[in-house]
């Protein structure tokens, strides 16, 4: 049985995370702010305009869209002072974020629908240089839609604001992400992202508080398509 992300998506707009029925996460998308939800939409956005440009197959792209509207589920298991703390973490505090990935995978563990976003929920703070968590993976057996989310994920969060900093301008966060090809990033996926960047595909990163999150970002997503210094809290 798979899972679409238009299901994911509709149950998460209201408040639970429901999946056929079969299991309630209600605090996921209950805890979530507006800002969470709005950031794993365009996780899922420019993840999936990277995807498809490099030529995967739509149930690869299927997956990678839940795959990025999960990817930080296991967030439900760090407590709200943690994650939204203004200054910097003490040591256990940080011990407790680096859990996320693992507490992700075990609570999507019994719903078989969901098995095709595990790679990504725990993996998704693996580097490319094998330096990354939990599991220090490295290179090509880090499985390509995590690849793919970790780029989405760290532009994303790089450019938003955060209780902690201000957002990166743009053109440092696309720098960032050039120093990172082939230490933190797939150099290969990086590229892939200046290119969808360059073309204006993600324009609309720009004027975030103009483009509130969406139900379903599937249509004016395929609209959208179809025309023409990493904080400790996040990566580590
Ligand atoms: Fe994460």
């Amino acid at each position: 049985m798979a899972c679409g992300a238009e299901n994911i998506s509709v149950q998460m707009n209201q408040q639970s995370l429901s999946v056929h029925g079969g299991l309630q996460v209600e605090q996921f998308s209950g805890r979530q702010d507006r800002g969470t939800r709005a950031h794993t939409e365009r996780v899922r956005t420019i993840a999936r305009c990277i995807a498809e440009r490099m030529g995967l197959s739509d149930e690869e792209l299927a997956a990678i869209e839940i795959g990025a509207l999960l990817h930080d589920v296991g967030k439900i298991g760090v407590t709200d002072a943690i994650l939204r703390k203004p200054g910097p973490l003490e040591r256990e505090e940080y011990e407790q974020i680096r859990e996320h990935p693992a507490k992700g995978r075990h609570l999507l563990g019994s719903i078989a629908c969901l098995e095709g976003a595990i790679p990504c929920v725990l993996h998704h703070h693996e580097r490319f240089d094998g330096l990354g968590y939990p599991a220090r993976l490295a290179g090509r057996d880090i499985p390509l839609p995590v690849r793919i989310i970790s780029v989405a994920d760290a532009f994303d969060a790089m450019t938003s604001d955060r209780p902690y900093r201000r957002p990166m301008p743009v053109r440092a966060a696309l720098a960032e992400l050039r120093r990172g090809a082939g230490r933190q990033f797939d150099p290969e996926v990086v590229q892939a992202f200046l290119w969808v960047w360059r073309r204006g595909r993600l324009a609309f990163l720009l004027e975030r508080e103009a483009q509130p999150p969406r139900g379903s970002a599937l249509a004016p997503l395929r609209g959208l398509v179809d025309s023409p210094h990493q904080v400790a809290h996040e990566i580590a």
